[in-house]
Protein backbone atom coordinates (compact mmCIF):
# COMPACT_ATOMS: atom_id res chain seq x y z
CA UNK A 1 0.00 0.00 0.00
CA UNK A 2 1.54 3.60 -0.81
CA UNK A 3 2.30 5.84 2.10
CA UNK A 4 1.28 8.96 2.26
CA UNK A 5 4.41 11.22 2.94
CA UNK A 6 5.03 14.91 3.24
CA UNK A 7 7.16 17.22 1.23
CA UNK A 8 7.62 20.89 1.48
CA UNK A 9 4.09 21.92 2.72
CA UNK A 10 1.97 18.66 0.73
CA UNK A 11 0.91 15.32 1.99
CA UNK A 12 1.27 13.61 -1.24
CA UNK A 13 1.36 9.42 -2.08
CA UNK A 14 5.02 8.19 -2.02
CA UNK A 15 5.37 7.94 -5.82
CA UNK A 16 4.16 11.86 -6.35
CA UNK A 17 6.80 13.01 -3.98
CA UNK A 18 10.26 14.47 -5.18
CA UNK A 19 12.93 16.34 -4.25
CA UNK A 20 15.25 18.56 -6.68
CA UNK A 21 19.02 16.28 -7.90
CA UNK A 22 20.40 19.52 -6.74
CA UNK A 23 19.28 19.46 -3.40
CA UNK A 24 22.16 19.32 -0.82
CA UNK A 25 21.28 16.51 1.02
CA UNK A 26 21.81 14.53 -1.93
CA UNK A 27 24.75 16.06 -2.79
CA UNK A 28 26.98 16.97 0.09
CA UNK A 29 24.75 14.85 2.97
CA UNK A 30 24.26 18.99 4.07
CA UNK A 31 20.64 18.07 6.29
CA UNK A 32 19.98 16.42 9.78
CA UNK A 33 16.96 13.87 10.59
CA UNK A 34 15.27 12.14 13.83
CA UNK A 35 12.88 9.60 13.89
CA UNK A 36 10.44 9.27 16.56
CA UNK A 37 8.61 6.01 17.61
CA UNK A 38 4.52 5.94 17.48
CA UNK A 39 3.57 3.28 20.42
CA UNK A 40 -0.58 2.83 20.30
CA UNK A 41 -0.72 6.01 17.94
CA UNK A 42 0.63 8.20 19.91
CA UNK A 43 4.33 10.14 19.61
CA UNK A 44 7.09 8.87 21.94
CA UNK A 45 9.39 12.02 23.47
CA UNK A 46 8.20 14.38 20.81
CA UNK A 47 9.69 17.17 22.39
CA UNK A 48 12.96 16.15 23.03
CA UNK A 49 13.60 14.91 19.47
CA UNK A 50 12.04 19.05 17.98
CA UNK A 51 14.49 20.06 20.75
CA UNK A 52 17.35 18.39 19.37
CA UNK A 53 16.28 19.09 15.68
CA UNK A 54 16.33 22.66 16.23
CA UNK A 55 19.99 21.87 17.93
CA UNK A 56 21.20 20.47 14.73
CA UNK A 57 19.73 23.18 12.91
CA UNK A 58 21.28 26.04 14.87
CA UNK A 59 25.01 24.38 15.06
CA UNK A 60 24.85 23.73 11.37
CA UNK A 61 23.21 27.51 10.10
CA UNK A 62 20.38 25.54 8.42
CA UNK A 63 17.23 28.12 9.01
CA UNK A 64 14.31 26.24 10.71
CA UNK A 65 11.87 25.03 7.89
CA UNK A 66 8.58 27.33 7.80
CA UNK A 67 6.72 24.68 9.25
CA UNK A 68 8.76 24.17 12.06
CA UNK A 69 5.89 25.37 14.49
CA UNK A 70 3.71 23.00 12.85
CA UNK A 71 5.54 20.02 12.97
CA UNK A 72 3.63 18.14 15.91
CA UNK A 73 0.59 18.24 13.84
CA UNK A 74 2.08 17.36 10.90
CA UNK A 75 3.61 14.07 12.55
CA UNK A 76 -0.41 13.80 13.94
CA UNK A 77 -1.57 13.68 10.43
CA UNK A 78 1.00 11.39 8.97
CA UNK A 79 -0.04 8.84 11.63
CA UNK A 80 -3.54 9.18 11.20
CA UNK A 81 -3.09 9.54 7.23
CA UNK A 82 -1.33 6.00 6.80
CA UNK A 83 -3.43 4.45 10.17
CA UNK A 84 -0.15 3.46 11.80
CA UNK A 85 -0.37 2.10 15.31
CA UNK A 86 3.31 1.23 15.61
CA UNK A 87 5.81 2.63 13.74
CA UNK A 88 8.41 5.10 13.42
CA UNK A 89 8.00 8.95 11.89
CA UNK A 90 11.58 9.59 9.64
CA UNK A 91 11.51 13.53 9.54
CA UNK A 92 14.65 15.48 7.08
CA UNK A 93 15.80 18.62 7.02
CA UNK A 94 17.96 19.97 4.51
CA UNK A 95 19.84 23.06 3.53
CA UNK A 96 17.84 22.73 0.13
CA UNK A 97 17.80 23.29 -3.30
CA UNK A 98 20.04 26.03 -5.21
CA UNK A 99 19.66 24.56 -8.80
CA UNK A 100 22.94 23.69 -8.74
CA UNK A 101 26.31 22.22 -7.47
CA UNK A 102 27.96 24.19 -4.99
CA UNK A 103 30.69 24.17 -1.74
CA UNK A 104 29.69 27.60 -0.88
CA UNK A 105 25.96 27.53 1.12
CA UNK A 106 23.38 29.37 -0.45
CA UNK A 107 21.62 32.54 0.30
CA UNK A 108 19.13 31.01 3.29
CA UNK A 109 16.80 34.03 1.99
CA UNK A 110 16.88 32.69 -1.15
CA UNK A 111 16.95 28.98 -0.82
CA UNK A 112 14.82 27.56 1.77
CA UNK A 113 15.37 24.68 3.59
CA UNK A 114 13.59 21.02 2.46
CA UNK A 115 11.74 19.67 4.65
CA UNK A 116 10.25 15.81 4.26
CA UNK A 117 8.65 12.85 6.20
CA UNK A 118 7.31 9.43 5.97
CA UNK A 119 6.07 6.91 8.38
CA UNK A 120 7.34 3.05 8.77
CA UNK A 121 4.34 0.69 9.98
CA UNK A 122 5.85 -1.91 12.48
CA UNK A 123 2.98 -3.28 13.89
CA UNK A 124 4.04 -4.20 17.91
CA UNK A 125 7.83 -2.20 17.31
CA UNK A 126 7.57 -2.71 21.48
CA UNK A 127 6.80 -6.64 21.88
CA UNK A 128 9.96 -7.44 19.28
CA UNK A 129 10.77 -10.83 20.09
CA UNK A 130 14.54 -10.04 19.79
CA UNK A 131 14.67 -8.10 22.70
CA UNK A 132 13.30 -11.29 24.49
CA UNK A 133 17.06 -12.93 23.94
CA UNK A 134 19.29 -9.68 23.41
CA UNK A 135 21.24 -9.07 19.99
CA UNK A 136 25.14 -9.52 19.46
CA UNK A 137 27.44 -6.79 18.45
CA UNK A 138 30.89 -6.68 17.41
CA UNK A 139 33.35 -3.60 17.65
CA UNK A 140 34.60 -1.91 15.05
CA UNK A 141 36.91 1.49 14.52
CA UNK A 142 35.26 4.83 14.96
CA UNK A 143 36.14 6.90 12.02
CA UNK A 144 33.59 9.64 11.48
CA UNK A 145 33.77 12.85 12.07
CA UNK A 146 33.85 14.97 15.23
CA UNK A 147 30.43 16.30 15.52
CA UNK A 148 28.56 13.31 16.32
CA UNK A 149 26.53 15.20 18.55
CA UNK A 150 24.58 16.87 15.46
CA UNK A 151 22.26 13.94 13.82
CA UNK A 152 23.09 14.85 10.45
CA UNK A 153 22.50 12.05 7.38
CA UNK A 154 25.76 11.07 6.99
CA UNK A 155 25.30 7.40 8.18
CA UNK A 156 28.05 5.64 5.73
CA UNK A 157 30.08 4.72 8.05
CA UNK A 158 27.23 4.00 10.20
CA UNK A 159 25.85 2.13 7.24
CA UNK A 160 29.49 -0.07 6.52
CA UNK A 161 28.99 -0.82 10.55
CA UNK A 162 25.94 -2.83 10.10
CA UNK A 163 27.24 -4.35 7.28
CA UNK A 164 30.60 -5.47 9.01
CA UNK A 165 27.76 -6.88 11.95
CA UNK A 166 25.52 -8.88 9.29
CA UNK A 167 28.69 -10.12 7.76
CA UNK A 168 30.47 -11.50 10.84
CA UNK A 169 27.08 -12.99 12.25
CA UNK A 170 26.31 -10.47 14.96
CA UNK A 171 23.35 -7.61 14.64
CA UNK A 172 25.29 -4.53 15.19
CA UNK A 173 28.46 -2.70 15.62
CA UNK A 174 29.72 -0.84 19.05
CA UNK A 175 32.15 1.93 17.55
CA UNK A 176 35.60 2.30 19.24
CA UNK A 177 37.82 5.48 19.67
CA UNK A 178 40.88 5.49 21.84
CA UNK A 179 40.06 2.16 22.97
CA UNK A 180 36.60 3.46 24.29
CA UNK A 181 33.94 2.60 23.49
CA UNK A 182 31.73 5.78 21.60
CA UNK A 183 28.64 4.20 20.74
CA UNK A 184 26.29 1.87 18.67
CA UNK A 185 25.75 2.72 14.60
CA UNK A 186 22.73 3.61 15.34
CA UNK A 187 22.13 3.78 19.34
CA UNK A 188 23.77 4.55 22.66
CA UNK A 189 25.96 2.07 24.44
CA UNK A 190 25.78 0.61 27.84
CA UNK A 191 27.02 -2.17 30.09
CA UNK A 192 25.62 -2.75 33.68
CA UNK A 193 28.59 -3.71 36.80
CA UNK A 194 26.33 -5.05 39.45
CA UNK A 195 23.39 -2.73 39.89
CA UNK A 196 25.89 0.41 38.16
CA UNK A 197 24.95 1.62 34.59
CA UNK A 198 27.89 3.11 32.87
CA UNK A 199 27.61 4.57 29.87
CA UNK A 200 29.75 7.76 28.29
CA UNK A 201 29.39 11.15 29.10
CA UNK A 202 27.63 13.56 26.52
CA UNK A 203 29.85 15.48 24.42
CA UNK A 204 30.79 15.74 20.50
CA UNK A 205 31.45 12.19 20.16
CA UNK A 206 27.97 11.03 20.29
CA UNK A 207 24.45 11.39 19.68
CA UNK A 208 23.17 13.17 22.83
CA UNK A 209 20.00 10.30 22.56
CA UNK A 210 16.39 11.48 23.58
CA UNK A 211 16.27 8.01 24.71
CA UNK A 212 19.25 7.48 26.93
CA UNK A 213 18.05 10.79 28.49
CA UNK A 214 14.65 8.90 29.67
CA UNK A 215 16.32 6.13 30.50
CA UNK A 216 18.63 7.59 33.21
CA UNK A 217 16.01 9.72 34.66
CA UNK A 218 13.88 6.64 35.07
CA UNK A 219 16.81 4.38 36.35
CA UNK A 220 17.78 6.75 38.67
CA UNK A 221 14.36 7.94 39.94
CA UNK A 222 14.14 3.72 40.12
CA UNK A 223 17.26 3.97 42.91
CA UNK A 224 19.80 2.60 39.94
CA UNK A 225 23.09 4.10 40.44
CA UNK A 226 23.97 5.42 36.96
CA UNK A 227 27.82 6.10 36.27
CA UNK A 228 28.23 8.77 32.63
CA UNK A 229 32.07 8.13 31.71
CA UNK A 230 33.81 5.98 29.20
CA UNK A 231 34.19 2.27 29.00
CA UNK A 232 36.97 0.05 27.59
CA UNK A 233 35.36 -2.87 24.84
CA UNK A 234 37.54 -4.96 27.32
CA UNK A 235 35.45 -3.78 30.17
CA UNK A 236 32.35 -4.33 28.36
CA UNK A 237 33.10 -8.06 27.76
CA UNK A 238 33.31 -8.14 31.20
CA UNK A 239 30.67 -7.02 32.16
CA UNK A 240 27.10 -8.35 34.06
CA UNK A 241 24.91 -7.01 31.29
CA UNK A 242 25.13 -4.84 28.14
CA UNK A 243 22.65 -2.93 26.50
CA UNK A 244 21.70 -0.19 23.38
CA UNK A 245 18.98 2.63 23.83
CA UNK A 246 17.52 4.09 20.50
CA UNK A 247 13.99 5.43 19.48
CA UNK A 248 13.57 2.12 17.18
CA UNK A 249 14.57 -0.43 19.83
CA UNK A 250 13.96 1.49 23.23
CA UNK A 251 16.16 -0.42 25.90
CA UNK A 252 17.53 -3.85 23.93
CA UNK A 253 19.78 -6.19 25.94
CA UNK A 254 23.51 -7.32 24.49
CA UNK A 255 24.18 -10.88 25.05
CA UNK A 256 27.38 -11.20 23.23
CA UNK A 257 30.33 -8.46 22.25
CA UNK A 258 33.52 -10.22 19.75
CA UNK A 259 32.13 -13.52 20.64
CA UNK A 260 32.51 -12.82 23.76
CA UNK A 261 28.83 -14.15 25.81
CA UNK A 262 27.80 -11.81 28.58
CA UNK A 263 27.07 -13.60 32.01
CA UNK A 264 24.84 -16.43 31.56
CA UNK A 265 23.98 -15.33 27.77
CA UNK A 266 20.59 -14.30 29.22
CA UNK A 267 19.60 -10.40 28.77
CA UNK A 268 19.55 -10.36 32.77
CA UNK A 269 17.68 -7.94 35.08
CA UNK A 270 19.05 -4.68 34.77
CA UNK A 271 18.36 -4.39 30.92
CA UNK A 272 14.83 -6.01 30.78
CA UNK A 273 13.71 -4.04 33.84
CA UNK A 274 14.60 -0.77 32.63
CA UNK A 275 12.91 -1.96 29.43
CA UNK A 276 9.86 -2.14 30.52
CA UNK A 277 9.83 0.83 32.55
CA UNK A 278 10.95 2.91 29.69
CA UNK A 279 8.01 1.83 27.47
CA UNK A 280 5.54 2.21 30.70
CA UNK A 281 6.70 5.35 31.30
CA UNK A 282 6.69 6.59 27.55
CA UNK A 283 3.46 5.09 26.82
CA UNK A 284 2.03 7.21 29.49
CA UNK A 285 3.57 10.81 28.44
CA UNK A 286 3.07 9.71 24.63
CA UNK A 287 1.10 12.45 23.29
N1 LIG B 1 19.43 6.55 15.55
N2 LIG B 1 23.56 7.26 18.45
C1 LIG B 1 23.42 7.28 17.11
C2 LIG B 1 24.65 7.30 16.27
C3 LIG B 1 22.13 7.25 16.53
O1 LIG B 1 22.00 7.26 15.19
C4 LIG B 1 20.99 7.18 17.37
C5 LIG B 1 19.58 7.17 16.81
C6 LIG B 1 21.18 7.17 18.77
C7 LIG B 1 20.03 7.11 19.74
O2 LIG B 1 19.32 8.33 19.78
P1 LIG B 1 17.77 8.38 20.14
O3 LIG B 1 17.62 7.71 21.44
O4 LIG B 1 17.47 9.82 20.19
O5 LIG B 1 17.03 7.65 19.03
C8 LIG B 1 22.48 7.22 19.27
C9 LIG B 1 18.12 6.56 14.91
C10 LIG B 1 17.09 5.79 15.67
C11 LIG B 1 18.27 6.08 13.47
O6 LIG B 1 19.23 6.50 12.85
O7 LIG B 1 17.42 5.34 12.97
Amino acid sequence: MSRTVYVNGAYLPEEEATVSIFDRSFLMADGVYEVTSVLGGKLIDFDGHLARLERSLNELDIPKPEAFDSLLEIHRELVVRNDITDGMIYLQVSRGSAGDRDFVFPDPEVVKPTLVLFTQSKPGLAESPVAQKGIKVISIEDVRWGRRDIKTVQLLYPSMGKMMAKKAGADDAWMIEDGFVTEGTSNNAYIVQGNKIITRALSNDILHGITRAAVLRFAREAQMEVEERSFTIDEAKAADEAFITSASTFVMPVVEIDGVTLGDGTPGSVAPRLREIYLEESRKAAI
